[in-house]
């Protein structure tokens, strides 16, 4: 056998051999970066944790007002981009699975958009209901569109 043909039966079984090693490494670093969404719902997390120490405080509602902002202009970039999960699914079902994930979002944002009307009303009792609403929905969304931990 000529040395170039060596050569390339070298490269050829390091490329069968790493080469499906290689692009399983790569696929488990990718599962642990935090995504365009990821980052937005740290931020989302961040404003909810502070929001649910302060909403039945009519005093607070100025700054009940801003976390709910926050929330609003999170919830608002996270549509923007596709869940994780949707790349575990069939090509076929991933434009309904990301349309339905938008809907979802808008649904959340309706609920965000009726807290702050009712910290605008000084309404704090409506506003505790709301946040409990809030949490529903999180819970229902993470459900269906997060990808398992
Ligand atoms: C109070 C509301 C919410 C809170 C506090 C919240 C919080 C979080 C947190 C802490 C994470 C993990 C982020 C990370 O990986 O660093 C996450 C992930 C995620 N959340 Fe939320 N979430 C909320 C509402 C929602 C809603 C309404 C949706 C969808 C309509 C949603 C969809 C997702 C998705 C898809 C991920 C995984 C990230 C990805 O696929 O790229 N979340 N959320």
């Amino acid at each position: 056998m000529k040395l170039h043909t060596l050569l390339k039966l070298g490269v050829l079984s390091v490329l069968l051999v790493g080469g499906p090693a290689l692009t399983s490494v790569h696929a488990a670093a990718a599962d642990d970066e935090t995504t365009e969404i990821g980052e937005q719902m740290d931020r989302m997390n961040r404003a909810f944790r502070e929001l649910r120490k302060l909403a039945a405080d009519a005093g607070s509602n100025a700054a009940s007002l801003e976390l709910v902002a926050t929330m609003r202009a999170a919830s608002a970039e996270a549509a923007k981009h596709t869940p994780a999960l949707a790349a575990d699914l069939p090509e076929a079902k991933r434009a309904a699975f990301t349309a339905a994930y938008r809907e979802q979002m808008d649904k959340f944002i309706g609920v965000l958009d009726e807290l702050a009307a009712a910290f605008k009303a000084g309404d704090n009792t409506a506003a505790a209901e709301l946040v409990g609403r809030l949490r529903d929905v999180q819970r229902q969304s993470h459900r269906e569109y997060k990808k398992p931990d």
